[in-house]
């Protein structure tokens, strides 16, 4: 080999590796540079495209919420205040040291999923939608008494999933009454005071407890029909009775009664801070929402629409037969075939 197969090729070879070596150094600065500045872009503006647990999301409006109570449910005085005050209470104490727990109970189409579903849109940009309003459905979603033990893990799972999440998390159970008996024990501990936390190694600067957990169901409503019919008869009027006069009653049926709720130890340990009883509705209540329904279809009910109407629901219990069965519940139908019927009616006037 000569000269130039000696030195200058192992030489050339040399300076081609310097040079793809440079490169990919300037690449990999390049690359870092790039995904960094991406990194920061997406941490700062990902919560302008998606919903995150800030306070641009997560406002919760209580001035809202009482309009929305007072305008639009009818007939549920003690549950207003209650849900008013407690919520206040809650949100007002800066380091609150427990989720804030409340029980709604009473009559089927009292307005308890409808005063669910009114707080979340107090307290969510997205309201319902959003991905920190947790739903469950005793019925649907825990179905069988025996497969009790993996639906405690999948919940506990859950709820410590949505809670790392975001704290302002909202857990509301309905039908509680169909979910498997001891499943609800699986709750205590976020119920409970500090008790997941110390369990969970989060750390001191977390101490406040902002979720909220809301359980729904019929339960305790044979002792709160019962108990206002009685008042009713002592000539007491609906908006006189307090809070007290049901609370005790609510929870001694609650947990006497089968169901989620039955010999809970949720009840036991006294996790709920609020057991806010959904009075039966009366014939008065029910004409509200009748009209409420029929305005927003834009027509002004005749009172023949009025009666045809309430000809469908049933009152009871016997002997006064005070109290709408259903409540308000599925009205809707009844009043869109009443529109329908009117409307389609050939006009006789030409
Ligand atoms: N107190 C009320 N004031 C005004 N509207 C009401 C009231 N209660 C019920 N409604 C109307 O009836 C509908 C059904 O009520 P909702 O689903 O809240 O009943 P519920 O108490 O959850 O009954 P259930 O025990 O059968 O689940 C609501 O969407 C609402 O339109
Ligand atoms: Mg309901």
């Amino acid at each position: 080999m000569n000269f130039a197969g000696h030195v200058l090729v192992p030489l050339f070879i040399l300076a081609l590796i310097a040079t793809a070596r440079c490169e990919l150094l300037t690449l990999g600065l390049v690359g870092s540079v790039v995904s960094g500045i991406g990194y920061y872009v997406y941490e700062n503006y990902k919560c302008t495209y998606q919903e995150c647990c800030t306070d641009e999301y997560i406002k919760p409006d209580l001035d809202k919420l009482e309009y929305m109570l007072t305008a639009k449910l009818y007939g549920q005085q003690i549950a207003h205040e209650t849900i008013i005050t407690a919520l206040r209470g809650h949100l007002g104490s800066n380091n609150s040291p427990k989720a804030l727990v409340m029980s709604f109970h009473g009559t089927p189409g009292t307005g308890k999923n409808y005063v669910a579903q009114m707080i979340a849109t107090a307290f969510y940009k997205k309201g319902v939608e959003s991905q920190y309003f947790h739903f469950f459905n005793g019925r649907n979603d825990f179905p069988l008494q025996q497969k009790v033990d993996e639906y405690k893990e999948d919940l506990y799972r859950i709820i410590s999933k949505g809670l790392k999440q975001c704290e302002k998390s909202m857990f509301v159970f309905d039908e509680v009454d169909k979910m498997p008996e001891n499943l609800m024990n699986v709750l205590v501990p976020f119920l409970d005071y500090y008790s997941y936390r110390k369990s969970s190694k989060s750390s001191e600067s977390m101490i406040q407890n902002k979720a909220i957990f809301i359980f729904l169901s019929n339960t305790g409503s044979t002792q709160i029909v019962k108990h206002l019919t009685s008042l009713w008869e002592q000539g007491r009027k609906r908006d006189d009775t307090r809070l007290q006069d049901f609370e005790k009653l609510i929870a001694d049926g609650a947990f006497n009664e089968k169901g989620g709720f039955h010999h809970s130890d949720a009840i036991q340990t006294n996790v709920i801070d609020h057991y806010v009883p959904f009075l039966p509705l009366e014939e008065v209540h029910v004409r509200k929402c009748l009209l409420r329904i029929f305005s927003e279809r834009g027509v002004l009910p005749t009172k023949e629409m009025m009666e045809e109407a309430l000809s469908h629901l049933t009152f009871g219990p016997e002997p006064h037969n005070l109290y709408s069965m259903a409540g308000c519940k599925r009205i809707e139908q009844k009043v869109a075939a009443i529109v329908y019927r009117k409307q389609s009616v050939p006009r006789t006037d030409n």
